[in-house]
């Protein structure tokens, strides 16, 4: 079957991944079509009126599915974030991104297996600021029953589903108490449901501190948007960084899948940037759609590769190019790849 996709390349190191994780979804052997469409500053200097155009949203609204490379948010000035604009436009209310040890990256833990769940579509990612009177801005942090119960569903359903025992809750409901303190009922009540699987909470500095002791207790760390972005990096920090750990951004209709990591503009246009990431988003794009045995091998032919460590990026210590590594992982989805591959 012939699948029809959007595709974002994304601005900095964006083209660079994306078209890496390209070239290994056509080597496993998945036809796709892929609508290419520009966003943000790629689509402002292409003549469009706006970084999020209308077509990259009814693209996306048709095929449903999306491979997204990062894309540069002005710092302080200029056009509002289009991930942001993006998530919310499609309702892609639920961010996961599984971070697991990989083997053959140095890292201080062994062992990490977690998934973050994170809400995507409001808390202080509001995009609502304003100056009350000079010198005094205020930024609106939403945060509202119903996404809150509907982010701890998915959080405990994709728990059920992944085999996981524990769902924590990463909050700051001491301090923030009416906004959090919502969001933290609404897990709790939602936990109820669930009572095969331990219903955990513990405040985001605390959770900063346990992950990098003992990253291992954690199973599902459930959290809201601005704690959700923070342990994000945090974990990827934790199994070899940026370069290693995918994502996706889901919702009832629609789903984008991209790196956690951004558009890299210090190595941008070098061909070195890591495409683990972005391979790995891809095999999450294809197991969401239900090609599962594509997905599990891109995943082992690219945990192959980090494992033998020869052909991998300088982010991970190596002197691979991002296409010899790209090479790499497809010598590994050829019958006759394996080691001698690449
Ligand atoms: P970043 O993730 O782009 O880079 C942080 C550091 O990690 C840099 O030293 C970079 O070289 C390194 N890095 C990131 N990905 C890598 C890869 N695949 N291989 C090797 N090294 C890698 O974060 P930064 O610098 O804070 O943000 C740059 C731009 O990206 C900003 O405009 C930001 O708004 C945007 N961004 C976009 C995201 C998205 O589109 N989803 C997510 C995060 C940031
Ligand atoms: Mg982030």
């Amino acid at each position: 079957m012939d699948y029809r996709f959007t595709l974002l390349p994304g601005d900095g190191i964006g083209p660079e991944v994306t078209g890496a994780a390209l070239e290994v979804v056509q080597a496993a052997g998945v036809s796709v079509s892929w609508e290419r469409h520009a966003a943000g500053a790629a689509a402002l200097e292409a003549g469009e009126a706006t970084p999020l155009p209308d077509a990259v949203l009814r693209s996306i609204e048709r095929n449903r599915v999306a491979l997204k490379g990062p894309i540069t948010t002005p710092v302080g000035t200029g056009f509002s974030s289009v991930n942001v604009a993006l998530r919310k436009a499609l309702d892609l209310f639920a961010s996961v991104r599984p971070v697991r040890s990989l083997p053959g990256v140095a890292s201080r833990h062994a062992g990490v297996d977690l998934t973050i769940v994170r809400e995507n579509t409001e808390g202080m990612y509001s995009g609502r600021e304003h100056e009350v009177v000079p010198g005094v801005v205020e930024t609106l942090r939403i945060v509202t029953r119903a996404a809150s119960e509907r982010i701890a569903r998915f959080a405990f359903e994709l728990a059920r589903r992944e085999g996981r025992r524990s769902v924590t809750v990463v909050h700051k409901a001491s301090v923030l108490k009416q906004s959090d303190g919502l969001f933290l009922a609404c897990c709790a009540r939602v936990g109820q449901d669930y009572p095969f699987i331990a219903a955990e909470e513990v405040l985001i500095d605390n959770a900063a501190m346990r992950l990098v002791l003992a990253p291992e207790r954690f199973e599902v760390l459930l959290s809201e948007n601005l704690f959700g972005d923070l342990i994000s990096d945090l974990c990827a920090g934790l199994v070899g960084g940026l370069g290693v750990v995918p994502g996706a951004n889901i919702g009832e209709r629609h789903a984008v899948f991209e790196a956690v990591h951004g558009s890299a503009p210090d190595i941008a246009g070098r061909g070195t940037a890591n495409p683990a990431a972005l391979i790995l988003s891809a095999a999450m794009l294809l197991d969401h759609i239900g090609e599962r045995r594509a997905a599990a091998a891109i995943t082992s032919a690219v945990e192959g590769v980090l494992a033998a460590r020869r052909q991998v990026t300088p982010d991970l210590g190596g002197r691979a190019s991002t296409q010899e590594m790209t090479l790499a992982v497809i010598a590994r989805l050829r019958p006759s790849g394996g080691e001698a591959g690449g």
